[in-house]
């Protein structure tokens, strides 16, 4: 199996194209409201040191079982450990896959949305009012959030279809450091708005009286979902990974990218919200209305919204490929399909999702479950609790079973990378993380009473 996959170029490959994958909506639209409805810089906090300490070792755990397996998520497990219940971690990723692409298609239709809505000039001269009536207006419709959100999920098959990831890898390093740069100027437009204070003290401030444990949870599950992790995503990609290079510093790399765009988005928001005075800080809408009134403060500002929801669709398309990756993967591995099978089985399963995830901000929107609408649920109990379960299962797995010789190989590709950080990295595996998960798990369990 192993000799017919494609690989990634190197080492700059491998960071361009997990680097694609961890940066999406998870930091520009999720990251900040978030953050926002926990509490801000006490989140911050707790959110960077989830990153590093057991984002990271749980990526590298998930690279070195995959390049190892050289097989999707489900197959890497039945192959390394065929004894044993392993499979279900790989499982339940994919899974979850299905699940988050399913909400996060509804997102990502928006963008697109909102790339048509720049075009036409909508947002010029409204408040923030108006701007939400805007949001939620768009949102509640039963056809074109639908018809949007089939679009994104249609574009991310084409890509996987005809196997231009590789076409993508090119556009998306092109494209990205532009976004990059797009979020920088807004940035600045940002913190020099009147009142813009109050929103950086907010973010930078931390109230730990504001953090609660079901906020150091949400903390956990952001840090997951923003990199891609918990899932199986960096199982696959992992295969995808060459043998001679070394993985270790790679995932640094990946998370420090992927957080220093999750901290220029939340500062593009926040700062906002402080200067249209707006009281709440939640919601699936946020960006959607803060990004609209920013641009009009800003000189070039028609421009500069079309390109920006234009490279946020860009950067969604880049991680929904690496969601679909996942079943197709496992598709064409284990049954042997064929990848255009796997790939029109696959969306249509997430499409299909995908509709009741969308409605859920009309048609649905007073269908609950556990107090949740399904774009909620899905979101909620993905992030939170699959995704924090698998990263805790796969670090036992790797810290525990896996066999320390092995993944010190894996992550210095025989002795070429820096062996210290290896040993360093894979005590965090074997002790910090596992025990840092279960510890935020079980408190949130006790005391937050969260299920
Ligand atoms: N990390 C992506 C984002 O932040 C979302 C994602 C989650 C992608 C899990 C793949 C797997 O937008």
């Amino acid at each position: 199996m192993k000799e017919n996959r494609g690989s990634f170029s190197g080492k700059l490959g491998v960071v361009a194209v997990a680097a694609g994958s961890a940066v999406g909506l998870g930091n520009i639209w999720r990251f900040p409201y978030i953050a926002g409805e926990n509490g801000g810089g006490a989140f911050l906090i707790v959110y960077l040191i989830f990153v590093f300490l057991i984002g990271v070792p749980v990526m590298l755990s998930e690279f070195a079982i995959g390049r190892r397996a050289g097989c999707n998520a489900y197959g890497t497990f039945k192959r390394l450990s065929p004894k044993g219940g392993w499979w279900l971690v790989g499982l339940m990723g994919i899974i979850a896959a299905i699940m988050i692409f399913s909400f996060y298609g509804t997102v990502a239709g928006w963008t697109l949305e909102y790339v048509k809505k720049s075009i036409c000039n909508d947002f010029v001269g409204q408040d923030d009012a108006a701007l939400a009536q805007i949001f939620g207006d768009f949102t509640s419709q039963p056809v074109m959030p639908t018809v949007w959100m089939i679009i994104f999920v249609a574009l991310t098959s084409l890509v996987i279809l005809f196997g231009v990831e590789k076409g993508i890898e090119k556009v998306s390093k092109l494209l990205m450091p532009i976004l990059l740069v797009l979020i920088i100027a807004i940035c600045v437009r940002a913190v020099t708005l009147p009142n813009a204070s109050k929103g950086l003290e907010f973010l930078f401030k931390p109230d730990w009286s504001s953090l609660t444990f079901k906020g150091v949870l949400m903390a956990l599950g952001q840090a997951a979902f923003s990199l891609s992790i918990g899932m199986g995503t960096m199982i696959t990609y992992g295969s995808y990974i060459k043998k001679d290079t070394p993985l270790a510093s790679t995932a640094i790399e990946i998370a420090t990218c992927d957080t220093v765009v999750a901290l220029l988005g939340a500062i593009m928001v926040f700062p906002t919200l402080a200067f249209l005075g707006a009281e709440s800080a939640g919601g699936p809408g946020l960006v959607f209305i803060t990004l609209p009134a920013i641009f009009q403060a800003m000189p070039g500002g028609y421009i500069f919204a079309i390109l920006f929801f234009l490279l946020l669709s860009v950067a969604a398309l880049t991680s929904t490929i690496s969601l679909l990756e996942v079943p197709v993967a496992f598709l064409v591995d284990e049954f042997k399909m064929s990848r255009k099978k796997a790939t029109l089985l696959s969306s249509s399963v997430i499409i299909f999702l995908g509709v009741f995830c969308t409605l859920s901000f009309g048609l649905l929107s007073d269908f609950t479950i556990f107090g949740k609408t399904i774009f909620d649920l899905f979101d909620y109990t993905t992030a939170n609790i699959m995704l924090t379960f698998g990263a805790l299962l796969i670090v036992i797995y790797v810290g525990w079973f896996f066999g320390r010789k092995k993944f010190i190989e894996e992550l210095t590709a025989g002795g070429k990378g820096n062996v210290k950080l290896a040993k360093f990295i894979s005590i965090l595996v074997k002790f910090v993380a596992p025990v840092g998960i279960g510890l935020v798990a079980i408190g949130s369990l006790v005391i937050g009473g969260i299920v």
